[in-house]
């Protein structure tokens, strides 16, 4: 096994002064999400794997991000791409081996970049050895303690335990054959019924978990980002929700109050695993997936012995207007200032419509990017949303993996259409992603050949140049820390304008073009600016005042 844990990676062309107390370096680092089955292929099976993200570490040393984050590359039934796990401290073969995780490691760290991996704590895989022990155990044994097994209701016992509703549509439960043959139980599943819930007060859970943390720390990780963090613990008794039949994709997750979500024991549960992430040296982290629209309960699980950080998804979710981006940005920066933690930020993910579709423009796309590129704080970034990669809203439907697809009844597509593979050069399909001749496991459209890195590389008007000259400026402005943000008036309501360090930013938001600052050196823009050096609709520019 090889111990990466002593030596931290070197810090990639720092510039600034040295600060005078190290940061963490998580608190404003950029992260890249590399959806594991969609980034490079590098055997030709069609879908992406370990050895395929090591082949492009530079890459992403060159983009300028300071991490990454690889979703589950851990044995599955690939139920749900993977987050459904059949063994925590294993690779999944047709992903590679345990020596690709350790190389990506050893290369990640060696080119200055960090690791964070995915741990899915919330349910297994119902091909995880426990649950099938659980099945063969039957009801009242020690093995169903782990999940949340429950006698139905009904004379007959065949009406589910409660309403809870998975979020990929449906009922929350499914009922088992007992060892006897008989209909028996029924278990929870928040998500699929391949990923059985578990049951968060059971000894035995937390314990193994603890175990798992250790098991990839010792190899050298650099943090975890925690999948469904918000919904490790239950209500006791698991009460009536009070749920419909109907909710869109992912809509039950975000809802508040519900007796599934946001529970007071899970702040525990986070304290212990950073007890054990704190005991290793060179700033550990974890990152949780906690999808809370409200601020204050969102940052009470960043509180100073709780996780480093929880994506903050109500960002994603502001609609195009000045109001709102200030809003958000407004009480974010507040509520995690109240708590001591620093804020993230983040527009595009594995689960969500990707921001050019969702915004309606490539050119609004950007414009949001390069706002929270001069946010203060972490930045999470989505493969691909780089080469400004738009959701693919036509995959034929007999290609759809996403087990919503199914779960929905056929009404909601899911979420494939943000996990097409990556097009790394022109020519022809699979574009670069895999060896010629291999065939995708979603079909890339035939207009990815011109949005291909290698399209876009040293084009100055690309979307890539864009991010690269953004990263690159901002680890020279933000070297030590940044500052805070102060809001700047441009005179125009239609404008967002703040200034951090160094650095102004403004984002039209407006349907006109508006005028900058005189004076006002632009650095970077995500557009072409007017005549005269006017700011257009759906643009944003980062400059220097001559006063700043
Ligand atoms: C969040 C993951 O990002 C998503 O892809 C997955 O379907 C659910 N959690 C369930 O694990």
């Amino acid at each position: 096994m090889s111990h990466h844990s002593a030596s931290a990676p070197a810090a990639a062309t720092s510039t600034g002064p040295v600060p005078p107390a190290p940061r963490p370096w998580w608190r404003d680092a950029i992260v890249y999400e590399i959806y594991v089955r969609s980034f490079a292929d590098s055997d030709g099976s069609g879908v992406g794997d370990l050895p395929g993200v090591r082949s492009r570490l530079p890459y992403l040393r060159e983009l300028g991000v300071d991490a990454l984050w690889i979703t589950p590359f851990y044995p599955s039934p690939m139920a749900d791409g993977g987050y459904d796990v059949a063994d925590y401290r294993g690779v999944e073969p047709s992903l590679g081996t345990l020596a690709d995780l350790d190389g990506i490691l050893d290369d990640a760290h060696a080119l200055g970049l960090r690791l964070i991996i995915d741990i899915v704590p919330n349910h297994t895989s119902s091909a995880h050895p426990w649950f099938r022990a659980a099945l063969a155990a039957g009801p009242g044994s020690a093995e169903r303690a782990r999940y949340l097994f429950r006698d139905g209701r009904g004379p007959d016992g065949d009406l589910p335990p409660n309403d809870w509703r998975s979020v990929f549509g449906g009922t929350g439960w499914t009922r088992v054959v007992e060892p006897d043959g008989t209909l028996g139980q029924w278990y929870l599943h928040m998500f699929d019924p391949g990923q059985p819930d578990l049951d968060w007060t059971n000894a035995e859970v937390r314990a193994d978990f603890l175990t798992t943390l250790r098991f990839w720390l010792d190899r050298g990780v650099d943090g975890f980002r925690i999948d469904v963090a918000h919904g490790l613990a239950k209500e006791p008794g698991l009460p009536d929700a009070g749920l419909g039949q109907q909710h869109k994709l992912g809509e039950i997750e975000r809802l508040p109050r519900m007796p599934m979500w946001d529970q007071p024991a899970v702040h525990d549960i986070f304290r212990e695993w950073m007890r054990v992430l704190s005991s290793y040296p060179g700033d550990r982290m974890a990152v949780g997936e906690v999808w809370l629209d409200d601020v204050v309960a969102l940052a009470r699980y960043v509180r100073p012995d709780e996780l480093s950080q929880a994506f903050n998804f109500r960002w994603l979710f502001t609609p195009w207007s000045t109001a709102d981006f200030r809003a958000v940005i407004e009480s974010s920066l507040q509520e995690t200032a109240q708590v001591g933690a620093a804020a993230t930020w983040v527009l595009s993910n594995h689960d969500v419509k990707r921001h050019p579709t969702r915004y309606g423009s490539l050119a609004r796309a950007r414009a949001a990017t390069l706002a929270m590129l001069a946010l203060p704080g972490c930045a999470y970034l989505y493969q691909g949303e780089e080469l400004g990669l738009p959701e693919v809203l036509d995959l034929p439907e007999s290609v759809l993996q996403d087990p919503t697809w199914e779960r929905s009844g056929h009404t909601e597509r899911g979420r494939d259409g943000c996990r097409v593979p990556i097009p790394w050069s022109q020519g022809r399909v699979p574009y670069g992603f895999g060896p010629e001749g291999s065939t995708p496991w979603l079909p890339q459209p035939a207009s990815w050949a011109g949005l291909s890195v290698q399209a876009q590389q040293g084009d100055p008007g690309s979307t890539l140049t864009m991010y690269q000259q953004a990263l690159r400026l901002r680890r020279g402005l933000f070297a030590t820390g940044g500052g805070a943000l102060g809001w700047l008036e441009l005179g125009s309501p239609d404008v967002l304008a703040f200034t951090r360090g160094g650095l102004a930013c403004a984002v039209n938001l407006g349907p006109s073009e508006v005028e900058l600052p005189i004076g006002a050196e632009v650095l970077l823009a995500s557009g072409p600016l007017g005549t005269g050096g006017t700011l257009p609709a759906d643009t944003a520019v980062w400059f220097r005042t001559s006063t700043g």
